[in-house]
């Protein structure tokens, strides 16, 4: 009897969305499943079990009436949820060690180094400068994270252990300890109130788009050792309203920012972010979903399933995330 097939359908851009690595890690993992890369032909689209996907063309699914699973090969389904025709069957987000840890490692890197001035020390390098300047203790520092599942809250349990106190907000109720948690609409402004820098991984929904605005930032706590407060968002670019942001930077709201993802992608190279002295970009590359921890987990996912046991880290597509 067949396995089924899986289909893996991907739009990346960066080296390591290679479609052809990605095929041969399922090759290796897949136990003899047939693997396809589409828009390749498939002998048999009744034999389609399990579909693999970053970004597919919207409809390219619609095809496999015997589809079982969706593996969506990151965390943000945003793209995915966008999709009417998307066929009616359990979607599943990753959620690895593997990229967990570059998450964190990207939103500790870029807190420190709003916390230790790196920018100011480059400037002043740059121009030849010894100014060791003023330094304050982490624990005069509040982190407040926007979004925890599992990336904000391994991001919140390392920064606490570096010192930062850590407040974190999300649309549930969480509890993780050592962190002040606060959730929904009612506690927003608490969370804000408490927070120096603003750390945003929440999914895109239709309730969190432009929620990076300028009423917001207004909102965050202006007794800053930074000097004002320090937005990073590391989640998706449809959350922020690029134009308040750089406003905001201008009229002093915003001391700083660090952006990961923007309103349009790749930044367009006229967007004043590129050039402003106290903004930092990165391409969209805080966290890269690695063949391998991801092959090995869509995998275990299909062998799980397979035994009658539940998925994991399944979307609730009416929440969207
Ligand atoms: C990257 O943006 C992801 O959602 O994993």
């Amino acid at each position: 009897m067949s396995k089924g097939t899986l289909v893996l359908s991907i739009q990346g851009g960066a080296d390591n969305w290679s479609p052809q690595r990605w095929v041969a890690r399922f090759n290796a993992v897949g136990g003899g499943r047939k693997v396809v890369l589409l828009p390749d032909q498939i002998a048999d689209p009744d034999d389609v079990h399990y579909a693999a996907v970053w970004k597919p063309q919207p409809g390219v699914l619609a095809a496999f009436r015997n589809l079982r699973v969706i593996f969506n090969l990151g965390a943000g389904v945003d793209a995915l949820m966008a999709d009417p025709s998307l066929p009616k069957v359990p979607v599943v987000r990753v959620a690895v060690d593997d990229l967990t840890g570059r998450m964190t490692e990207y939103v500790v890197l870029h807190v420190l180094m709003h916390h230790r001035q790196q920018l100011e020390l480059r400037d002043n390098q740059s121009r030849k400068l010894w100014q060791p300047g003023a330094q304050w203790s982490a624990g005069a520092v509040t982190v407040g994270i926007m979004g925890l599942g599992t990336l904000g809250r391994d991001a919140a349990e390392v920064l606490r252990r570096i010192g930062f106190r850590v407040v974190g907000w999300s649309n549930s109720a969480k509890t993780i300890e050592g962190v002040e948690c606060f959730s929904g609409r009612d506690g927003l402004a608490s969370f804000l109130a408490k927070t120096h820098i603003l750390v945003c991984l929440l999914p895109l929904t239709a309730d969190t788009r432009h929620i990076l605005n300028r009423g917001l930032f207004e909102r965050l706590a202006r007794n800053s050792p930074l000097g004002g407060p320090v937005l990073i968002n590391a989640g998706r670019g449809g959350l922020q309203v690029e134009a308040d942001i750089l406003s905001c930077l201008d009229d002093g709201t915003l001391r700083a920012a660090t952006l990961d993802v923007f309103e349009i992608e790749p930044l367009p190279a006229d967007s004043p972010l590129w050039s402003h002295p106290r903004v930092v970009i990165t391409p969209h590359n805080a966290a890269d979903t690695d063949p391998d921890a991801i092959s090995a987990y869509v995998a275990e996912q299909i062998a799980r399933f397979e035994a009658g046991e539940p998925l994991q880290n399944v979307v609730d597509v009416t929440r969207g995330y």
